[in-house]
């Protein structure tokens, strides 16, 4: 038990290192979070720092989701089945939302959600995937896709049997979705939402 303690401290640790704000911070001098939407992620780093410094943050947080579910499984005791691995998954999306080194103001944990996912689900993530590229590739709405990509893989999940904890943290995650996109929601439904590719910040 006590491996799988240390493995869901050292993923919410490292989900903690939220790579939006190290590189703008690298990049050029500025907190993300004071910039664009104000949200720590991928997306607002495409809008204020452009599209490479944007990717390579989307990448890098989805490598520490992934990171953490092999934490998991590496140190997770047989007894505890998927649950060491599926819960260092949720420690590292935790981290990456309410950041430890960042003052808890972290991001909304799509792209951490999305490793953790295609590592642990893959089946899932790969269709749900391409429900929401293809969702932003029609309205532009990134956080559309998000919502999208959040909703169907606790559908999939369900429909495709996989374990118990897994069905419910994806079911955990996908709530998580939604309450940070709030804001992004009522601007959805008001139809001001930001549009991928206008400069105009939130
Ligand atoms: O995952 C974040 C994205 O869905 C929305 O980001 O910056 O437009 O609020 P943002």
């Amino acid at each position: 038990l006590l491996n799988a303690i240390i493995a869901v401290v050292a993923s919410y640790l490292l989900g903690s290192i939220s790579f939006s704000i190290v590189i703008a911070r690298l990049v050029k001098g500025i907190d993300i979070r004071e910039h664009g939407s104000g949200n720590a992620g991928a997306t607002n780093t495409i809008r204020v720092l452009g599209k490479g410094p944007g990717l390579l943050v989307f990448v890098l947080d989805i490598a520490k989701g992934i990171a953490a579910v092999l934490i998991g499984r590496l140190l997770g005791p047989d007894d505890l089945g998927d649950w060491t691995a599926v819960l260092s998954g949720l420690a590292a999306i935790v981290g990456h939302n309410w950041p430890i080194w960042f003052r808890f103001k972290g991001g909304k944990g799509i792209a951490t959600t999305v490793g953790v996912m295609v590592t642990l689900a893959f089946v899932p993530a790969l269709i749900a995937g391409v429900i929401a590229i293809a969702s932003i590739a029609i309205t532009r709405y990134v956080s559309l896709g998000s919502l999208l990509f959040a909703a169907f893989v606790p559908l999939l999940i369900g429909l495709i049997h996989y374990s118990l904890p897994l069905l419910l943290v994806s079911l955990l995650l996908c709530v998580f979705a939604f309450v940070r996109h709030r804001t992004n929601i009522v601007k959805l439904v008001q139809g001001t939402e930001n549009k991928l590719g206008a400069k105009k910040g939130a």
